[in-house]
This record gives C-alpha cells, structure tokens and sequence, in this order.
C-alpha cells in the first residue's frame, strides 16, 4: 500500500534528534511480521552465553537494546556470529569459563539487560562495572541490589547500590527465598539468573503472575525449574547450548494491531506473534472495551515449556472506555502507551490506576502521554499511579503539532498510531523518536507499507 505522502515521515537526527511527522491514514491493510521479541532475545543470549557450547537463535530482535546483551557477552568472553540480522551463533566457555572484561559493560538504553545481567554477573569469580545511558542511569537498580546482596552479592554504586554505574565483584552466592512485591520480571529473572549458580534452590514469589520467559527457556537448556502457581524454584545447574527460536514480539504488534483496531478501513493480519498470556493482556482489555475484530489464531508450540505464537487479524472497531483492573497492569504494563492510543478513540472514559510503575520505565510514562495528549486536546487527569482519558470517538477531532516521546520509544510508537487519526489536513510531529530502534527497528518502514 505504497502511496505519496506517506503516513509517516521519519528524520534519523542522531541520538535525541530524530522525529516523526504522521498525518491521517484512510486505509490499512496487509499482512506483517514484526521482529522478534524482545525480552525472550535478550533471555536466548543471556543463557545461551552461560550455557557451555554451541546455541543458535533464530527470530533474534537486532536491535540497540539486545545488542548491548550481545556485546557484553563478547566481552565476557563468548564466541558471538551473526550471519544475518535475526540470527545468532554463540559458542560459550560455559559460566565457569566467563573472563573478566577489560572495559565498562554499556548497557545502553535496556532495563532488562542492565538488571539481569546483575545476577548473572553477582555469581561470577571477576569483577565488572556497568552502566546505561541517560535514561538508564536514572532507573531503580535497588530493587536487584537488594536480594542480590540477601543472596551475598557484593554490588556498590551511587546511593548504595540505587543507580548506575554498578560495580559488581563475583562471589559465591546462597539460595534465597524472594517475595517479588515489584511484580516485576525483571527482578525475578535476575534472582532466578543468579540462583543457577548459589549455593542450595533459589525461590522467587510474585502477588502476581509477571511475564515468565526465563521460566519457559531455562529447561530448553538443561535447567531445573518447578514452578508452583506464582512461586518460582531454580535449582543450581550447569546449562547446556541449545537451538531457539524467538517469536515475534506481542508488544510491537500491539501498535500495528491498534492501527487497524482504529482505522476505519482497515484489515491488517500479524503473522508469527509471541502469544504467551503472561504478555498478551491488552486482548483482554480490548475485548472488555468491546473490540469485535481481533482474531487471534494460535499456530504452536505443542509443548508447553516453549513459546506460543500465532496470527492475529485486526480489523476496525468501535471501542468502550473501561476501568482496567490493576491486577492486570503487570501483564500490559509496556501496552499502556499504546492502550491509551485506543482510549482517546473510544467512546466513554478510560482509567488505568495501579500502574505507578510506569513512572519509572524508560521515560516517566504517566508524564509523557498526558503531555501529548494536551498538545492534542484530548481530555486526561493524571494520578500518581496512572490516569483518566475521556474519549472522543473513532472520529476524535483531534489538534495536529508538536510532541515530545520523552526519547522513550514506546511513546513515540504510540503517538505515530494516534496521528492517523488526525482529522484531514492536520500533521502530528513526534520528537526524540531514534530512541525507536531499542526495540522496533524497521518500524516507520513498516507502518508506511500498510497505512495510505
Ligand atoms: C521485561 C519486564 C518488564 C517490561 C520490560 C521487559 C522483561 O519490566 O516492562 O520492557 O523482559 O523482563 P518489569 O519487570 O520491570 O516490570
């Protein structure tokens, strides 16, 4: 679907310079495949480079986030190929074989790499320091350091261990037993990571179920897992190279699957989409906001300790503003940008509460989308843990102009999809979108073959 103008016109203006100018699309259609899942390509590299010998992964996302996992492991010491974008070849010494690295460990702009990596790390026999960029080094990292240091982590850094830079020394750690009140999967993949080489089992509890791909992968390479409801139980072990393959990533189809949730011609198919329901919780939100044209058809695999995936067909429709219930949060927490896309053309208001969590990811997301949202007039009110969205149709008459992502780019792809809403005639200008690639490289490409 290839037209002049096209929707979206992306300007790459170096780090923090970059913008998208998106105008109203009238149609949308095709079939797409988005890259791979994130945080399953960073958990492939992650035990692949613990793992003693040969594992490939297929699907892999090259993009900014998972490449910083990716160099850190050469650094530490793994053989590390890539013949093509979405593949890898790793060939490990195994954990005991790691080496000390010769320089600082950049984990770029990835939360999950930067925190998972200090359990793998907290275990080793070296020493390491690692640090992010701007926006890295202003999120939370005591929340690793914390049971990091219960298990005998040696980890210092600004505000006791608070922020990056971290500086890690390697020492024997002991099993713990963790309530995860963070209801985060960062935190437990850590302690799990951390868990395979301490001293005795390592169990981590949740309130709620957060997303569990560390679970799903570690058997796939040898890894002794026991999972009882929402508590997680790792037995030390040595792991063994294995062959994976990595979905596509539920969270970037999410925007292409509000694309034609939101247009009103439109019939776009997802092939190939990660469908673990610990992920997949804005199909739930969108049914209870009355989505009638989402079908979503489950392709594999028959076995229950990898992947689901599957297609999912989006065509338009009317949506309902709801109260999302926050015992849902954890399982949309990286689809509220787009979710409040959906909200702004649904009739009816939307409230998300129990999400102060959002506060604190790559940008502080709560500010962001209200921010955007008063630039183009949609009525919002803002709560410490979330906010309120009047709705304004599936024609909302929105203003054109000027937002900021806040260098954050989930709020950047977001924003891209609500400006196809702009009434005829008006342009949204989106700024601070290189930030895009940490996640969906190839994106405006993308949007632009199925939009006109
Ligand atoms: C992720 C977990 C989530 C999510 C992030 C990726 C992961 O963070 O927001 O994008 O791969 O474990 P929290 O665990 O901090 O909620």
């Amino acid at each position: 679907m290839n037209d002049t103008p096209e929707a979206l016109t992306e300007t790459r203006g170096g780090p923090e310079n970059g913008s998208m100018l998106v105008r109203r699309s009238r149609r949308v259609g095709g079939s797409v495949r988005v890259p791979g899942d994130k945080s399953i390509s960073h958990r492939s590299l992650i035990l692949g480079g613990m793992a003693s010998g040969q594992t490939t992964v297929k699907g892999f996302l090259s993009s900014d986030d998972c490449l910083c996992t990716l160099s850190a492991f050469s650094r530490l010491g793994v053989r590390i190929m890539q013949p093509d974008p979405s593949s890898v070849h790793m060939d490990s010494p195994g954990f005991a074989g790691l080496m000390e690295p010769d320089a600082i460990l950049d984990f770029g702009n990835s939360g999950t790499a930067s925190r998972l990596m200090c359990g793998v790390l907290s275990a080793t026999s070296f020493f390491t320091v690692m640090t992010g960029d701007d926006s890295l080094r202003k999120r939370p990292m005591k929340r690793v350091v914390d049971p990091l240091t219960a298990m005998g982590a040696r980890i210092d850094g600004p505000g006791e261990g608070s922020r990056l830079p971290l500086a890690i020394r390697g020492t024997s750690l002991k099993g713990i037993h963790y309530f995860n009140t963070h209801k985060s999967a960062q935190v437990k993949s850590a302690i799990l990571l951390a868990g395979l080489n301490a001293a005795g089992s390592t169990t981590v509890e949740e309130p709620l179920q957060t997303r569990d791909h560390t679970e799903r992968l570690l058997p796939l390479f040898g890894g002794k897992v026991t999972r009882d409801n929402l508590r997680t139980t790792v037995h030390p072990g040595r792991l063994t190279g294995t062959l994976l393959h990595v979905p596509g990533d539920f969270s970037s189809a999410a925007f292409f699957l509000a694309l034609g949730l939101l247009t009103p011609a439109s019939s776009l198919t997802l092939d190939g989409v990660g469908l673990n329901p610990t992920r997949t919780g804005l199909l739930r939100v969108l049914e209870a906001m009355e989505a009638r044209s989402l079908h979503i058809v489950p392709a594999g695999p028959p076995d229950s300790e990898s992947e689901p995936y599957g297609s999912i067909h989006a065509g338009f429709s009317e949506l309902r503003g709801i109260d999302v219930p926050p015992e849902w949060i954890p399982n949309i927490i990286d689809e509220i940008p787009i979710l409040a896309a959906c909200a702004v053309c649904a009739r009816g208001t939307t409230t998300i509460r129990g999400a102060a969590e959002l506060r604190v990811k790559e940008s502080d997301r709560i500010r962001g989308i209200v921010s955007a949202l008063s630039v183009l007039g949609v009525p919002f009110e803002e709560f410490p843990d979330g906010l309120s969205i009047g709705g304004l149709g599936p024609e909302p008459r929105l203003k054109g102009g000027s937002v900021d992502s806040l260098n954050d780019h989930r709020i950047a792809m977001a924003m891209a999809v609500l400006g196809t809403r702009l009434p005829e005639g008006e342009f949204l200008q989106i700024r601070g979108t290189d930030f895009v690639s940490t996640s969906f490289p190839g994106f405006s490409t993308l949007f632009n073959q199925v939009t006109e």
